[in-house]
């Protein structure tokens, strides 16, 4: 049986959480397994960065953290979609999705990475594969701009591992669970992506790149990922979509308004060809530094690694080593 599974960083029982939870019983009426797995009640310490280390050769079980972060990425990779919600916090998703996102995807998972280095590593025990998934994100402000880096975010949590976002649900003026059920539109958006997902996840033989399943009542920018956060700067007749990275030629219609022109973009980074882009970019950056190095350059490394007058100790480290010298 395929099985969904969601990952919720909201409160227990608030109104990102209840969403999800109206996600997938319309999920689990199509006949699918589901489960839902509260990230805020993980042990999940941030990722260390400790370049290719040991998540990358020997995979998530090998990290120097011992916490639930192993187990969420199995969890990941023994579903055959996904759901991610989470509240906004400071116009993005809270704390614990970065975590998650460092933790559990980033480079160790990038399916372009994985084939240019001779297939699915061994730790991921032939669970290659393309997810489909629905986004949820939920902020309590009024107007919808108070949002707007959660949903842009969300994206960028799991994309490294070719996850095909196939609805979204950008909502704002959240209040507590109880009002989810005064918005019956806003139910039935979040039954739509359960079955939007649920769909998907049904039909892997339909190729979900580039495919979209849910609304896009408000026209947004960017038909890649139907969000309209673009960066725009002077002097250019386009602009960059700041989550695909795909680019959109900008006019002016009769009326002053805004028009976009995407063309297809084989840089789009939310596409296989995109990451495999990024990986060679990557790749002749590592060369660069290997062949302009030389004792100069060690120099300063040297300096400011040995810098440490200014830093001070935060006070749990100091109890630390304090404790360390009585034992
Ligand atoms: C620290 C903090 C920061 C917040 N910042 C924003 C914000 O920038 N924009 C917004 O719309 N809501 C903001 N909110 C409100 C939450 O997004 C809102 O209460 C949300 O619906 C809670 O979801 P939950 O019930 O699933 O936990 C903030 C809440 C907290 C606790």
């Amino acid at each position: 049986m395929p099985k969904v599974t969601a990952f919720t960083a909201g409160r227990r029982n608030g109104t990102t959480e209840t969403l999800t939870k109206i996600a997938l019983e319309a999920i689990a009426a199509m006949g699918i397994d589901v489960e839902l797995i509260r990230l805020n009640e993980c042990d999940l310490h941030p990722c260390s960065a400790c370049g290719n280390g040991p998540c990358h050769s020997k995979g998530p079980a090998a990290c120097i953290w011992k916490d639930d972060g192993a187990w969420l990425n199995e969890k990941f990779l023994d579903s055959d979609g996904y759901i991610l919600a989470a509240p906004v916090w400071s116009l993005s998703p809270c704390g614990i999705v970065t975590d998650f996102r460092d933790r559990v995807f980033g480079p160790k998972m990038d399916m372009a990475m994985w084939e240019m280095n001779g297939g699915s590593p061994e730790w991921a025990k032939g669970r290659r594969k393309q997810r489909p998934g629905g986004l949820i994100c939920a902020g309590g402000a009024l107007s919808e701009h108070w949002t707007s880096l959660g949903m842009p975010t969300l994206y960028t949590t799991t994309f490294s591992a070719q996850t095909n976002v196939v609805d979204n649900l950008n909502l704002y003026a959240c209040g507590d669970a109880g009002e989810v059920f005064l918005r019956p539109e806003v139910v039935r958006r979040a039954k739509y992506l359960g079955q939007n997902v649920g769909h998907a996840v049904l039909n892997p033989q339909i190729d979900w790149e580039n495919r979209w399943l849910g609304s896009d009542n408000d026209g947004e920018a960017c038909p890649g990922c139907h969000l309209s956060l673009v960066i725009a700067k002077p002097n250019r007749n386009y602009v960059e979509c700041a989550v695909c990275g795909r680019k959109g030629y900008i006019s002016l219609d009769e009326n002053g308004k805004m028009k976009f022109n995407w063309p297809v973009d084989n840089q789009n980074r939310l596409t296989m060809m995109g990451k495999f882009d990024h990986a060679r970019e990557i790749n002749l950056h590592g060369e660069i530094r290997s062949q302009q190095g030389g004792p100069e350059i060690d120099e300063q490394v040297k300096k400011y690694r040995q810098m440490e007058q200014w830093t001070v100790k935060a006070p749990s480290r100091t109890k630390k080593k304090a404790e360390k010298k009585e034992d």
